[in-house]
């Protein structure tokens, strides 16, 4: 108890790029008929994002420095073409459904975001390469308290060919994860526009 008190208030951080506002809603759209198998939790229209850096738990008298960081590394608003949905894992009881996004412009700004945040302290690069995707479902336990996943029966379907077109994603976002028993709310801090 003693040891809780003394640390510091921490915020769970992360940083994505927002998807342009007509490929969001598409996504929604297609959501509505392809997400629709009781096993899977579709992600909120609000929280469709690529993740470019995820910081986890920081105390919270950093967010300035970190948001400062994040608009330091700002670069060329990039193109992002989505692909369609994946399970992950690939193989064996699908834990999430992502739609893949080729874009050679998100990797260098992850890139540029990555190095800047190691440099200051904030974070400790991952191992595995960048993979940008956005996560459009999550899949429900198959009992309550199991952390095993249920059986999707039936996976989402292909996107509609005008959602795979290329686009321009024009903001980065600093986000708080707040954790809710209904699943996690993320909190904008900061946010930079991209130079076209
Ligand atoms: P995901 O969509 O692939 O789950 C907030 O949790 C965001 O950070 C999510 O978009 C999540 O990606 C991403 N993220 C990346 N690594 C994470 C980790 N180790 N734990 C939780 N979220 C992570």
């Amino acid at each position: 108890m003693a040891k809780e008190r003394l640390k510091s208030p921490r915020a769970r951080l992360f940083v994505a790029l927002d998807l342009p506002d007509d490929l969001r809603e598409g996504i929604v759209v297609w959501g509505r008929e392809a997400l629709t198998d009781l096993a899977l939790r579709p992600v909120a229209p609000e929280s469709l994002h690529i993740t470019l850096s995820f910081l986890g738990y920081r105390p919270e008298k950093e967010i300035e420095r970190i948001a400062a960081a994040v608009e330091e590394s700002a670069g060329p608003a990039p193109w992002v073409e989505m692909r369609d949905a994946e399970q992950r894992p690939p193989r064996g009881r699908a834990r999430v459904f992502a739609l893949p996004a080729i874009s050679p412009g998100a990797g260098s700004l992850q890139a540029g975001l990555e190095q800047r945040l190691v440099e200051e302290g904030f974070y400790e690069p991952e191992k595995r390469p960048f993979w940008p995707h956005v996560t459009v479902a999550r899949v429900r336990p198959e009992a309550r308290g199991s952390r095993r996943p249920a059986v999707v029966s039936e996976p989402p379907g292909p996107l509609p060919p005008e959602l795979s077109e290329p686009r321009i994603a024009v903001r980065m976002t600093l986000y708080r994860s707040v954790l809710q028993p209904t699943g996690a709310r993320y909190v904008p801090l900061a946010q930079v526009e991209l130079p076209g």
